[in-house]
Protein backbone atom coordinates (compact mmCIF):
# COMPACT_ATOMS: atom_id res chain seq x y z
CA UNK A 1 0.00 0.00 0.00
CA UNK A 2 1.95 3.29 -0.70
CA UNK A 3 2.06 5.69 2.37
CA UNK A 4 -0.01 9.29 2.34
CA UNK A 5 3.51 10.44 2.35
CA UNK A 6 5.24 8.07 -0.47
CA UNK A 7 5.44 11.07 -3.42
CA UNK A 8 8.29 12.20 -1.21
CA UNK A 9 10.39 9.25 -1.22
CA UNK A 10 12.28 7.73 -4.07
CA UNK A 11 12.00 3.97 -2.34
CA UNK A 12 9.58 2.50 0.01
CA UNK A 13 9.90 1.83 3.44
CA UNK A 14 12.06 -1.20 4.50
CA UNK A 15 9.69 -3.56 5.92
CA UNK A 16 10.74 -4.46 9.08
CA UNK A 17 11.20 -0.56 9.55
CA UNK A 18 7.75 -0.48 8.46
CA UNK A 19 6.21 -2.73 10.85
CA UNK A 20 8.36 -1.43 13.62
CA UNK A 21 7.40 2.50 13.09
CA UNK A 22 3.44 0.78 13.02
CA UNK A 23 1.30 1.46 16.40
CA UNK A 24 -1.83 0.05 14.57
CA UNK A 25 -1.40 -3.31 16.37
CA UNK A 26 -2.34 -1.44 19.88
CA UNK A 27 -4.06 1.80 19.03
CA UNK A 28 -6.77 0.14 16.96
CA UNK A 29 -8.07 0.29 20.74
CA UNK A 30 -9.03 4.47 20.25
CA UNK A 31 -11.09 3.64 16.75
CA UNK A 32 -14.29 4.99 18.54
CA UNK A 33 -12.54 7.67 19.74
CA UNK A 34 -11.07 8.52 16.33
CA UNK A 35 -13.78 8.26 14.71
CA UNK A 36 -15.86 11.16 17.31
CA UNK A 37 -12.80 13.23 16.66
CA UNK A 38 -13.14 13.21 12.88
CA UNK A 39 -16.85 13.50 13.02
CA UNK A 40 -16.65 16.56 14.96
CA UNK A 41 -14.07 17.80 12.94
CA UNK A 42 -15.76 17.19 9.67
CA UNK A 43 -18.71 19.25 11.39
CA UNK A 44 -16.59 22.29 12.00
CA UNK A 45 -15.32 22.39 8.66
CA UNK A 46 -18.97 22.66 7.31
CA UNK A 47 -19.83 25.53 9.67
CA UNK A 48 -16.43 27.25 8.74
CA UNK A 49 -17.30 26.82 4.75
CA UNK A 50 -13.70 25.04 4.17
CA UNK A 51 -15.80 21.86 3.15
CA UNK A 52 -19.32 22.12 1.87
CA UNK A 53 -22.57 20.94 3.98
CA UNK A 54 -22.73 18.12 1.41
CA UNK A 55 -18.53 17.59 1.89
CA UNK A 56 -19.12 17.22 5.43
CA UNK A 57 -22.33 14.91 5.46
CA UNK A 58 -20.83 12.74 2.81
CA UNK A 59 -17.96 12.26 5.20
CA UNK A 60 -20.11 12.05 8.45
CA UNK A 61 -21.80 9.08 7.10
CA UNK A 62 -18.88 7.40 5.85
CA UNK A 63 -17.24 7.43 8.95
CA UNK A 64 -20.27 6.47 10.83
CA UNK A 65 -20.61 3.25 8.24
CA UNK A 66 -17.21 2.38 9.56
CA UNK A 67 -18.26 2.61 12.98
CA UNK A 68 -21.20 0.10 12.46
CA UNK A 69 -19.25 -2.11 10.34
CA UNK A 70 -16.58 -1.64 13.17
CA UNK A 71 -19.24 -2.85 15.91
CA UNK A 72 -20.98 -5.77 13.91
CA UNK A 73 -17.24 -6.95 13.95
CA UNK A 74 -17.40 -6.13 9.91
CA UNK A 75 -14.60 -4.40 10.01
CA UNK A 76 -11.07 -4.63 11.90
CA UNK A 77 -8.24 -2.31 11.99
CA UNK A 78 -5.24 -4.43 11.27
CA UNK A 79 -1.67 -3.68 9.13
CA UNK A 80 -0.53 -2.35 6.56
CA UNK A 81 -2.14 0.87 7.77
CA UNK A 82 0.24 2.44 9.83
CA UNK A 83 -1.84 3.52 12.50
CA UNK A 84 -5.29 3.72 13.29
CA UNK A 85 -5.80 7.45 12.07
CA UNK A 86 -4.37 6.43 8.76
CA UNK A 87 -6.41 3.34 8.46
CA UNK A 88 -9.82 5.35 9.20
CA UNK A 89 -8.72 7.90 6.53
CA UNK A 90 -7.93 5.32 4.51
CA UNK A 91 -10.91 3.35 4.95
CA UNK A 92 -13.04 6.74 4.17
CA UNK A 93 -11.17 7.20 0.86
CA UNK A 94 -11.86 3.76 -0.07
CA UNK A 95 -15.41 3.70 0.70
CA UNK A 96 -16.64 7.59 -0.70
CA UNK A 97 -13.61 8.18 -2.81
CA UNK A 98 -12.40 11.34 -3.43
CA UNK A 99 -14.51 13.74 -0.90
CA UNK A 100 -12.75 11.50 2.30
CA UNK A 101 -9.18 12.79 0.98
CA UNK A 102 -10.61 16.62 2.47
CA UNK A 103 -11.32 15.35 5.59
CA UNK A 104 -7.52 16.01 7.14
CA UNK A 105 -7.62 19.37 6.77
CA UNK A 106 -6.33 22.11 8.92
CA UNK A 107 -5.47 19.16 11.38
CA UNK A 108 -2.48 17.05 12.04
CA UNK A 109 -2.42 13.18 13.59
CA UNK A 110 -0.32 14.82 16.75
CA UNK A 111 -3.44 17.00 17.74
CA UNK A 112 -5.36 14.14 16.07
CA UNK A 113 -3.70 11.32 18.22
CA UNK A 114 -4.02 13.93 21.53
CA UNK A 115 -7.61 14.11 20.73
CA UNK A 116 -8.42 10.37 20.29
CA UNK A 117 -6.29 9.11 23.62
CA UNK A 118 -8.05 12.40 26.04
CA UNK A 119 -11.30 10.88 24.94
CA UNK A 120 -10.26 7.53 25.77
CA UNK A 121 -9.39 7.95 29.06
CA UNK A 122 -11.86 10.29 30.04
CA UNK A 123 -14.16 7.26 29.55
CA UNK A 124 -12.29 4.68 31.66
CA UNK A 125 -12.12 7.53 34.49
CA UNK A 126 -15.60 7.50 34.51
CA UNK A 127 -15.65 3.33 34.82
CA UNK A 128 -12.73 3.27 37.30
CA UNK A 129 -14.58 5.86 39.30
CA UNK A 130 -17.30 3.21 39.22
CA UNK A 131 -15.60 0.49 40.16
CA UNK A 132 -13.90 2.37 43.22
CA UNK A 133 -17.44 3.10 44.39
CA UNK A 134 -18.57 -0.01 44.47
CA UNK A 135 -15.94 -1.90 45.86
CA UNK A 136 -16.69 0.60 48.76
CA UNK A 137 -20.27 -0.06 49.08
CA UNK A 138 -18.82 -3.37 49.32
CA UNK A 139 -16.33 -2.80 52.29
CA UNK A 140 -19.17 -0.27 53.69
CA UNK A 141 -21.83 -3.26 54.07
CA UNK A 142 -18.85 -5.43 55.82
CA UNK A 143 -18.18 -2.42 57.91
CA UNK A 144 -21.74 -2.00 59.24
CA UNK A 145 -22.48 -5.58 60.14
CA UNK A 146 -18.80 -5.50 61.97
CA UNK A 147 -19.40 -2.91 63.96
CA UNK A 148 -18.95 -4.72 67.42
CA UNK A 149 -16.64 -7.29 66.35
CA UNK A 150 -13.04 -6.87 67.39
CA UNK A 151 -9.70 -6.83 65.99
CA UNK A 152 -6.03 -6.54 67.28
CA UNK A 153 -4.78 -2.86 66.05
CA UNK A 154 -0.97 -3.04 65.29
CA UNK A 155 2.03 -1.19 65.12
CA UNK A 156 5.48 -2.26 63.56
CA UNK A 157 2.94 -5.31 63.62
CA UNK A 158 3.17 -5.87 67.01
CA UNK A 159 -0.45 -5.78 68.89
CA UNK A 160 -1.31 -2.33 69.51
CA UNK A 161 -4.70 -1.25 70.80
CA UNK A 162 -7.86 -3.11 69.92
CA UNK A 163 -10.34 -2.23 66.93
CA UNK A 164 -13.72 -1.80 65.82
CA UNK A 165 -13.08 -4.15 62.52
CA UNK A 166 -15.97 -1.80 60.89
CA UNK A 167 -13.03 1.20 61.37
CA UNK A 168 -10.86 -0.88 60.09
CA UNK A 169 -12.50 -1.65 57.07
CA UNK A 170 -13.47 2.05 56.75
CA UNK A 171 -9.94 3.13 57.01
CA UNK A 172 -9.82 1.59 53.30
CA UNK A 173 -12.79 3.27 52.25
CA UNK A 174 -10.93 6.66 53.19
CA UNK A 175 -7.96 6.05 50.75
CA UNK A 176 -10.26 4.98 47.78
CA UNK A 177 -12.45 8.25 48.07
CA UNK A 178 -8.77 10.02 48.16
CA UNK A 179 -8.28 7.90 44.78
CA UNK A 180 -11.63 9.38 43.92
CA UNK A 181 -10.83 12.59 44.32
CA UNK A 182 -7.76 12.46 42.48
CA UNK A 183 -9.07 10.92 39.75
CA UNK A 184 -11.63 13.77 39.45
CA UNK A 185 -8.95 16.21 39.59
CA UNK A 186 -6.58 14.01 36.71
CA UNK A 187 -9.91 14.29 34.85
CA UNK A 188 -10.34 17.96 34.65
CA UNK A 189 -6.67 18.66 32.78
CA UNK A 190 -7.36 15.08 30.54
CA UNK A 191 -10.64 16.89 29.30
CA UNK A 192 -9.24 19.83 27.64
CA UNK A 193 -9.00 19.73 23.60
CA UNK A 194 -5.39 19.92 21.58
CA UNK A 195 -8.01 19.91 18.36
CA UNK A 196 -6.79 22.16 15.94
CA UNK A 197 -3.54 22.75 17.62
CA UNK A 198 -2.77 21.00 14.30
CA UNK A 199 1.31 19.86 13.68
CA UNK A 200 2.61 21.88 16.27
CA UNK A 201 2.07 25.88 15.23
CA UNK A 202 -2.05 26.10 14.45
CA UNK A 203 -3.63 25.86 10.88
CA UNK A 204 -4.00 28.86 8.39
CA UNK A 205 -7.33 27.03 6.90
CA UNK A 206 -10.19 28.41 8.86
CA UNK A 207 -11.26 26.29 11.92
CA UNK A 208 -13.18 26.75 14.94
CA UNK A 209 -11.31 25.02 18.16
CA UNK A 210 -14.05 25.87 20.76
CA UNK A 211 -16.41 24.35 17.93
CA UNK A 212 -14.80 21.03 18.25
CA UNK A 213 -14.42 20.73 21.71
CA UNK A 214 -17.87 21.56 22.27
CA UNK A 215 -19.23 19.07 20.63
CA UNK A 216 -16.74 16.04 21.94
CA UNK A 217 -17.55 17.33 25.52
CA UNK A 218 -14.48 19.04 26.62
CA UNK A 219 -14.61 21.52 29.29
CA UNK A 220 -11.64 24.02 27.86
CA UNK A 221 -9.30 24.32 25.16
CA UNK A 222 -5.40 24.64 25.52
CA UNK A 223 -4.46 28.26 24.67
CA UNK A 224 -0.91 26.96 23.03
CA UNK A 225 -0.83 24.86 19.91
CA UNK A 226 2.58 23.75 21.21
CA UNK A 227 1.70 22.64 24.65
CA UNK A 228 -1.07 20.68 22.80
CA UNK A 229 0.92 18.39 21.02
CA UNK A 230 3.51 18.26 23.45
CA UNK A 231 1.61 17.78 27.07
CA UNK A 232 1.58 14.04 28.31
CA UNK A 233 1.10 15.53 32.01
CA UNK A 234 -2.29 13.89 32.20
CA UNK A 235 -1.01 10.54 31.34
CA UNK A 236 1.39 10.70 33.91
CA UNK A 237 -1.14 12.40 36.73
CA UNK A 238 -3.53 9.25 35.67
CA UNK A 239 -0.50 6.51 35.88
CA UNK A 240 0.64 8.13 39.46
CA UNK A 241 -3.20 8.01 40.55
CA UNK A 242 -3.37 4.49 39.56
CA UNK A 243 -0.02 3.67 41.26
CA UNK A 244 -1.64 4.76 44.51
CA UNK A 245 -5.31 2.78 43.74
CA UNK A 246 -2.83 -0.38 43.43
CA UNK A 247 -1.29 0.54 46.49
CA UNK A 248 -3.99 0.67 48.43
CA UNK A 249 -4.79 -2.64 46.56
CA UNK A 250 -1.85 -3.95 47.50
CA UNK A 251 -2.23 -2.88 51.34
CA UNK A 252 -5.43 -4.34 51.60
CA UNK A 253 -4.58 -7.84 50.09
CA UNK A 254 -1.19 -8.23 52.33
CA UNK A 255 -3.44 -7.88 55.30
CA UNK A 256 -5.65 -10.11 54.26
CA UNK A 257 -3.07 -12.71 52.82
CA UNK A 258 -2.08 -12.71 56.96
CA UNK A 259 -5.55 -12.73 58.29
CA UNK A 260 -5.98 -15.82 56.41
CA UNK A 261 -3.00 -18.02 57.56
CA UNK A 262 -3.03 -20.19 60.03
CA UNK A 263 -0.83 -18.28 62.39
CA UNK A 264 -3.51 -15.18 62.16
CA UNK A 265 -6.73 -17.42 61.37
CA UNK A 266 -8.50 -13.95 61.44
CA UNK A 267 -10.54 -14.89 58.47
CA UNK A 268 -10.52 -17.70 55.48
CA UNK A 269 -11.32 -17.76 52.07
CA UNK A 270 -14.60 -19.24 50.47
CA UNK A 271 -14.03 -21.65 47.92
CA UNK A 272 -15.49 -18.92 45.22
CA UNK A 273 -12.07 -16.96 45.96
CA UNK A 274 -9.21 -19.80 46.66
CA UNK A 275 -7.54 -22.23 44.81
CA UNK A 276 -6.17 -25.47 45.60
CA UNK A 277 -2.14 -26.68 45.55
CA UNK A 278 -1.08 -29.26 42.92
CA UNK A 279 0.67 -31.01 45.28
CA UNK A 280 -0.32 -30.46 48.79
CA UNK A 281 -3.91 -31.64 49.27
CA UNK A 282 -4.36 -29.50 52.60
CA UNK A 283 -3.88 -25.71 51.03
CA UNK A 284 -6.42 -23.18 50.19
CA UNK A 285 -4.13 -20.33 48.80
CA UNK A 286 -5.11 -16.90 48.14
CA UNK A 287 -4.80 -15.86 44.86
CA UNK A 288 -6.65 -13.32 43.93
CA UNK A 289 -5.16 -10.89 46.59
CA UNK A 290 -1.69 -12.13 45.59
CA UNK A 291 -2.04 -11.19 42.59
CA UNK A 292 -3.46 -7.98 42.92
CA UNK A 293 -0.51 -7.39 45.18
CA UNK A 294 1.78 -8.40 42.04
CA UNK A 295 0.18 -6.56 39.51
CA UNK A 296 0.70 -3.63 41.75
CA UNK A 297 4.65 -3.63 40.56
CA UNK A 298 3.32 -3.50 36.24
CA UNK A 299 1.63 -0.50 36.80
CA UNK A 300 4.25 1.35 38.76
CA UNK A 301 6.35 0.22 35.97
CA UNK A 302 4.15 1.55 33.87
CA UNK A 303 4.11 5.22 35.91
CA UNK A 304 8.52 5.20 35.72
CA UNK A 305 8.44 3.97 31.91
CA UNK A 306 6.22 6.95 30.76
CA UNK A 307 8.19 9.56 33.10
CA UNK A 308 11.02 8.40 31.87
CA UNK A 309 10.12 8.21 27.62
CA UNK A 310 8.58 12.14 28.39
CA UNK A 311 11.62 13.14 30.38
CA UNK A 312 13.80 14.38 27.17
CA UNK A 313 11.46 15.12 24.83
CA UNK A 314 12.42 18.63 22.96
CA UNK A 315 9.19 20.51 21.68
CA UNK A 316 7.10 19.83 19.93
CA UNK A 317 5.88 16.26 18.93
CA UNK A 318 8.00 13.24 18.95
CA UNK A 319 7.59 9.65 17.88
CA UNK A 320 8.25 9.03 21.48
CA UNK A 321 5.08 9.83 22.53
CA UNK A 322 3.71 6.73 20.51
CA UNK A 323 4.80 4.92 23.28
CA UNK A 324 2.57 6.43 26.04
CA UNK A 325 -0.29 3.80 24.65
CA UNK A 326 0.34 0.76 25.83
CA UNK A 327 1.41 1.98 29.53
CA UNK A 328 -1.79 3.53 29.70
CA UNK A 329 -3.69 0.95 27.84
CA UNK A 330 -2.17 -1.79 30.45
CA UNK A 331 -3.33 0.50 33.40
CA UNK A 332 -6.71 1.09 32.97
CA UNK A 333 -6.86 -2.82 32.42
CA UNK A 334 -5.22 -4.01 35.08
CA UNK A 335 -6.73 -1.29 37.74
CA UNK A 336 -10.07 -2.41 36.18
CA UNK A 337 -9.52 -5.95 37.02
CA UNK A 338 -8.12 -5.36 40.12
CA UNK A 339 -10.63 -3.76 41.45
CA UNK A 340 -13.46 -5.87 40.16
CA UNK A 341 -11.39 -8.98 42.06
CA UNK A 342 -11.33 -6.85 45.08
CA UNK A 343 -14.64 -6.50 44.87
CA UNK A 344 -15.78 -10.17 44.46
CA UNK A 345 -13.12 -11.02 47.43
CA UNK A 346 -14.67 -8.85 49.31
CA UNK A 347 -18.17 -9.53 48.92
CA UNK A 348 -17.95 -13.21 48.52
CA UNK A 349 -14.41 -14.06 49.17
CA UNK A 350 -13.63 -13.76 52.83
CA UNK A 351 -15.23 -14.43 55.92
CA UNK A 352 -14.17 -13.23 59.30
CA UNK A 353 -13.92 -15.81 61.89
CA UNK A 354 -15.27 -13.81 64.58
CA UNK A 355 -15.05 -15.89 67.38
CA UNK A 356 -11.25 -16.25 67.16
CA UNK A 357 -11.04 -12.62 66.66
CA UNK A 358 -12.78 -12.07 69.84
CA UNK A 359 -11.23 -14.66 71.71
CA UNK A 360 -8.15 -12.81 70.22
CA UNK A 361 -8.56 -9.65 71.88
CA UNK A 362 -9.29 -10.54 74.95
CA UNK A 363 -5.86 -12.30 75.13
CA UNK A 364 -3.01 -10.30 75.18
CA UNK A 365 -1.73 -7.15 76.72
CA UNK A 366 -3.59 -4.37 73.67
CA UNK A 367 -5.66 -2.79 77.33
CA UNK A 368 -1.81 -1.88 78.16
CA UNK A 369 -2.52 2.06 77.96
CA UNK A 370 -5.94 1.49 79.51
CA UNK A 371 -4.56 0.75 82.58
CA UNK A 372 -2.27 3.89 82.48
CA UNK A 373 -5.15 5.97 81.44
CA UNK A 374 -6.57 4.71 84.23
CA UNK A 375 -4.35 5.91 86.59
CA UNK A 376 -4.12 8.90 84.57
CA UNK A 377 -7.89 9.45 85.69
CA UNK A 378 -6.82 8.90 89.05
CA UNK A 379 -4.62 11.66 88.71
CA UNK A 380 -1.27 9.85 88.51
CA UNK A 381 0.94 11.44 85.57
CA UNK A 382 0.67 10.02 82.24
CA UNK A 383 4.88 9.16 82.39
CA UNK A 384 4.74 7.38 86.38
CA UNK A 385 1.29 5.44 85.06
CA UNK A 386 3.29 4.53 82.01
CA UNK A 387 6.54 3.55 83.87
CA UNK A 388 3.82 1.33 86.45
CA UNK A 389 2.01 -0.63 84.04
CA UNK A 390 5.46 -1.65 82.79
CA UNK A 391 6.32 -3.11 85.37
CA UNK A 392 3.27 -4.77 85.82
CA UNK A 393 3.51 -6.02 82.48
CA UNK A 394 6.68 -7.79 83.43
CA UNK A 395 4.96 -9.34 86.34
CA UNK A 396 2.10 -10.82 84.17
CA UNK A 397 4.92 -12.29 81.80
CA UNK A 398 6.94 -13.98 84.11
CA UNK A 399 3.39 -15.08 86.28
CA UNK A 400 2.67 -15.81 82.42
CA UNK A 401 -0.99 -14.48 83.05
CA UNK A 402 -2.84 -11.26 81.56
CA UNK A 403 -3.94 -8.24 83.69
CA UNK A 404 -7.85 -9.90 83.98
CA UNK A 405 -6.07 -12.84 85.69
CA UNK A 406 -4.33 -10.22 88.58
CA UNK A 407 -6.20 -10.11 92.21
CA UNK A 408 -6.85 -6.44 93.10
CA UNK A 409 -4.29 -6.55 95.87
CA UNK A 410 -1.58 -7.77 93.40
CA UNK A 411 -2.81 -4.31 91.70
CA UNK A 412 -2.63 -2.23 94.26
CA UNK A 413 0.97 -3.25 95.02
CA UNK A 414 1.85 -2.04 91.90
CA UNK A 415 -0.19 1.55 92.86
CA UNK A 416 -2.94 1.60 95.63
CA UNK A 417 -4.98 4.26 93.45
CA UNK A 418 -6.26 0.85 91.74
CA UNK A 419 -9.79 -0.39 92.99
CA UNK A 420 -12.19 -2.71 91.42
CA UNK A 421 -13.41 -1.10 88.49
CA UNK A 422 -10.06 -1.48 86.91
CA UNK A 423 -11.46 -5.24 85.41
CA UNK A 424 -14.20 -3.43 83.80
CA UNK A 425 -11.41 -0.93 82.20
CA UNK A 426 -9.44 -4.44 81.05
CA UNK A 427 -12.45 -6.10 78.90
CA UNK A 428 -12.20 -5.42 74.95
CA UNK A 429 -15.40 -3.87 74.65
CA UNK A 430 -14.33 -0.71 77.04
CA UNK A 431 -11.18 -0.48 75.99
CA UNK A 432 -12.07 0.00 72.11
CA UNK A 433 -15.08 2.02 72.96
CA UNK A 434 -13.31 4.53 75.47
CA UNK A 435 -11.39 5.86 72.18
CA UNK A 436 -14.61 7.78 71.94
CA UNK A 437 -11.87 10.92 70.16
CA UNK A 438 -13.16 12.42 66.89
CA UNK A 439 -12.19 9.81 64.69
CA UNK A 440 -10.91 7.11 67.01
CA UNK A 441 -12.54 3.20 67.32
CA UNK A 442 -15.05 4.29 70.18
CA UNK A 443 -18.35 2.51 68.81
CA UNK A 444 -20.46 6.17 68.75
CA UNK A 445 -17.54 7.36 66.81
CA UNK A 446 -17.63 4.76 64.26
CA UNK A 447 -21.36 4.66 63.97
CA UNK A 448 -21.46 8.26 62.98
CA UNK A 449 -19.09 7.47 60.26
CA UNK A 450 -21.08 4.44 58.97
CA UNK A 451 -23.95 6.98 59.05
CA UNK A 452 -21.87 9.62 56.57
CA UNK A 453 -20.67 7.00 54.43
CA UNK A 454 -24.34 5.28 53.95
CA UNK A 455 -25.18 9.23 52.97
CA UNK A 456 -22.22 9.38 50.63
CA UNK A 457 -22.31 6.19 48.60
CA UNK A 458 -26.10 5.06 49.03
CA UNK A 459 -28.14 8.53 48.61
N1 LIG B 1 0.79 6.85 15.84
C1 LIG B 1 1.20 8.14 16.28
C2 LIG B 1 1.20 8.18 17.82
O1 LIG B 1 0.67 7.34 18.39
C3 LIG B 1 0.25 9.18 15.77
C4 LIG B 1 0.85 10.52 15.62
C5 LIG B 1 1.89 10.52 14.58
N2 LIG B 1 2.39 11.82 14.27
C6 LIG B 1 3.50 11.99 13.56
N3 LIG B 1 3.83 13.22 13.35
N4 LIG B 1 4.21 11.01 13.12
O2 LIG B 1 1.77 9.06 18.40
Amino acid sequence: MSKVWSNRFDSSLNPFIESFNASINFDKELILEDIDCSIAHAKMLSKTKVLSSNESLKIIKGLKTIRDDFLKGQFSPQAPSEDIHYCIEEKLIDLIGETGKKLHTGRSRNDQVGTDIRLWLRKKIDKIDKLLQELQKSLFLRAESNLYTLIPGYTHMQRAQPLSLAHHLLAYLEMFQRDRERLKDVRSRVNISPLGAAALAGTKIKIDRYFTAEELGFDKIYRNSIDAVSDRDFCVEFLSTSSLIMSHLSRISEEIIMWVTDEFSFAKLTDKCSTGSSLMPQKKNPDVPELIRGKTGRVYGNLQALLTIIKGVPLAYNKDFQEDKEPIFDTVDTVSDCLQAMNILVNEGIEFNIDILMNTVENDFSNATDVADYLVNKNVPFRMAYQIVGKIVKYCLNKKVLFKDLSLEEFQTFNPAFQDDIYENLKPNSVVNSRDSLGGTGFEQVKNELINWKDKLFM
